[in-house]
């Protein structure tokens, strides 16, 4: 796919020189799934009439952008996860962007008040409690350390960018410390290594090899609309566990203008589509994330799941702690 996109490309930048109004389009490097933004981006084509070249990437985006500089074809940045959002800008491969409807449509505490990434959706950090063993599920991530869930928690790798923003949380409310002791415990009470997605926690409680999972939110609504996983789903209860003293762990999709984009100004359109609230509700309802422009909401279902306050801990401070969380999973041995 990346082969013939390059082609294209190239194609591209040969025909920009001579006909720069011929060339209406955008190319991004996007660490999410195809299935869950080409329908934006088909949205935002119809619409505008600019066309949109996707580059799915597993790994290694800030190599990709390093080795390319600035012949880098890139416009846009596509991720999940503040600490992969932070990483691209202090990697040094964005650019600002100021644009009134950004400001608008995206809450402060949700964008870089410098205008280098954007956030696009949010998603909760939450536990799936199997209905039939785990009827008192944890009201709170401290609980997870509890002796009472020993050999019944089932989680996806320490190191796995959703883990790690969770124990920058626990870090910013336990202290270090604090959030070692939390950290093992909640190991002392893992039913299994860690392995696996998200969904694969949840098949687990149905299968009964734990009783709770956590995970975050969408995956719910995906396993809900999928034949094979509808049991899986149907097992569990959507628990928001808060800190003490704090929220639910949320965490956020987002965006970033590339430092060389070729097509700046129509990236900035698409940007601006993809924060209005036309794009905002198809994020909500077909990929069953919470959308953040104003006058939107979550989709019947995720609303059917409850209310939840979300925590306040920055997301610059969860980034910043990537760190120190790392730290914390390897001397724990989490998935050891
Ligand atoms: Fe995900």
């Amino acid at each position: 796919m990346f082969t013939k996109f390059r082609t294209t490309l190239l194609a591209t930048a040969a025909l920009t020189a001579a006909a720069p109004l011929m060339a209406q389009e955008v190319n991004v490097y996007s660490y999410r799934q195809p299935e869950l933004i080409q329908p934006l981006m088909d949205k935002f084509a119809e619409a505008s009439g600019i066309k949109v070249n996707v580059a799915f990437l597993k790994k290694g985006m800030i190599e990709k952008l390093g080795a390319e500089g600035d012949r880098s074809p890139a416009d846009l940045i596509f991720t999940v996860d503040i600490s992969r959002l932070n990483g691209v800008v202090e990697a040094g491969h964005t650019q600002a962007v100021t644009s009134d409807i950004l400001t608008a449509n995206i809450p402060a505490d949700l964008r870089d008040p410098a205008g280098e990434w954007f956030g696009l959706t949010t998603r909760a950090r939450v536990v799936f409690a199997s209905k039939e063993r785990a009827a008192e599920a944890p009201a709170t991530y401290n609980e997870l350390a509890d002796p009472k869930w020993k050999g019944r928690i089932c989680t996806r790798s320490g190191t796995n960018a959703y883990t790690v923003a969770l124990v920058s949380a626990a870090i910013k409310h336990m202290g270090q410390e604090g959030a070692k002791t939390w950290l093992q415990g909640v190991k002392a009470n893992l039913a299994r290594k860690p392995q696996g997605n998200d969904r694969a926690q949840v098949k687990a409680v149905w299968s009964g090899e734990c009783d709770i999972a956590i995970g975050n939110t969408y995956y719910m609504g995906k396993m809900v609309n999928n034949p094979e996983q509808v049991a899986w789903a149907d097992s569990v209860n959507v628990i928001f566990p808060v800190f003490e003293g704090g929220g639910t762990h949320v965490n956020v999709s987002g965006m970033a203008l590339a430092k060389h984009a070729p097509h700046k100004a129509d990236a900035i359109k698409l940007m601006e589509f993809l924060a209005s609230p036309e794009a905002q509700t198809i994020y909500a309802e077909q990929n069953y994330e919470y959308p953040i422009a104003p006058g939107t909401h979550a989709s019947e279902l995720v609303q059917s799941w409850g209310t939840f306050t979300a925590d306040d801990v920055n997301l610059m401070d969860i980034a910043k702690l990537r760190p120190a969380a790392l730290k914390l999973v390897e001397e724990v041995d989490f998935d050891g």
